[in-house]
């Protein structure tokens, strides 16, 4: 699982978490939903693992999904075209990343997307207040290798080929779709302080609005998992999920972040999982139990327990 195949960086991926978030879904999913899908981590994890065969991936950012759709149904195509244009780069690899750049702002086509993520500093994306990519190439790397970049497509695409619905709309428009036994994994972008625009991903969300998405899905009984907000130390990134909604909330740790690793301090990260009353009902209390805290450290835990905060925080 730690070798999850993957062709793109992207933040906010659940790659690396994918083996505990998987350990709440159920075990026979009949179709996987992603409302937000980005790089489809999870849905690659679940077929990796053989629990859904099917999958609707579906992201507002239109290129994104388009190049998935590209990676998954015609691998081929799309590792020649970066192969080219990989090669065209060599007279002068930052000139032709911003012609790249301006051609894909143009044109939207998720052919130049895979190169400009593949090559832009750190892989991570940056759109600007007009929604167009604004990042800068990285001047120390030149990106993937072609080959290796026609490996990890051909490995994603081995996996879900022939198995997605692939779309670009609003989640909402999604969850209004959504058929009886189908299962939901959501993963919106964090609700930041500075209000709902981040630049990481071409669109936010509305916290209320999204509040109501849930209520309407409960009542209807759907079985779905959000992952949400998260806490680094004590600062908590993202708003809490009203309690209303019924919802059993799962904290993951992520790992010791390594900016506070810098300045001395011993922090870590921590995400939270919130699963659907119709989901949690399905698991017994000691699954919950075991799952409430997937910890690398299980101090961590006895110290929360202490603070009387890991009640609270899981009910
Ligand atoms: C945290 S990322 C998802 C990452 C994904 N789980 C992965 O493993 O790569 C959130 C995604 O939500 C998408 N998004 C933002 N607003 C949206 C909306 N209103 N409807 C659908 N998708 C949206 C963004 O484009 C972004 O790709």
């Amino acid at each position: 699982m730690a070798n999850l195949p993957h062709f793109i960086q992207y933040q906010g991926s659940k790659r690396n978490l994918a083996k505990h978030i998987l350990q709440v879904f159920p075990k026979n999913i009949r179709r996987l939903v992603e409302p937000f899908a980005g790089t489809a981590a999870m849905s690659v994890a679940a077929s990796v693992n053989r629990i859904a065969s099917s999958f609707w991936l579906n992201d507002l950012n239109k290129p994104l999904i388009e190049l998935l759709e590209l990676a998954i149904e015609e691998p081929s195509e799309i590792a020649d075209s970066y192969l080219e244009l990989w090669n065209a780069q060599h007279t002068n690899s930052v000139t032709h990343y911003f012609e790249v750049r301006s051609r894909f702002n143009e044109t939207s086509d998720p052919k130049p997307l895979l190169y400009l993520l593949a090559r832009c500093v750190k892989g991570s994306v940056r759109y600007n207040s007009e929604g167009l990519f604004n990042q800068s190439p990285d001047k120390r790397r030149k990106g993937t290798r072609p080959e290796t970049m026609k490996r990890n497509i051909a490995g994603v695409s081995s996996l879900l080929k022939g198995k997605c619905k692939f779309t670009s709309l609003d989640y909402r428009e999604v969850l209004e779709q959504i058929e009886d036994d189908d299962f939901i994994y959501m993963d919106p972008p964090y609700q930041g302080v500075c209000g709902n625009r981040d630049s990481r991903y071409l669109s936010g969300i509305d916290f209320d609005d999204f509040v109501l998405a849930l209520e309407q899905l409960n009542r209807k009984g759907a079985k779905f998992a959000i992952s949400y907000d998260g806490k680094l130390g004590d600062k908590t990134f993202g708003k809490v999920l009203p309690k209303s909604l019924n919802l059993e909330k799962i904290e993951i740790e992520v790992g010791r972040s390594s900016q506070s690793t810098l300045l001395g301090k011993e922090e870590t990260t921590i995400e939270s999982l919130y699963l659907s009353p119709s989901l949690s009902r399905g698991l017994t209390n000691t699954q919950i139990g075991d799952l409430s805290y997937i910890g690398k450290k299980p101090k961590q835990l006895t110290l929360l327990e202490k603070h009387g905060e890991f009640a609270a925080a899981t009910r």
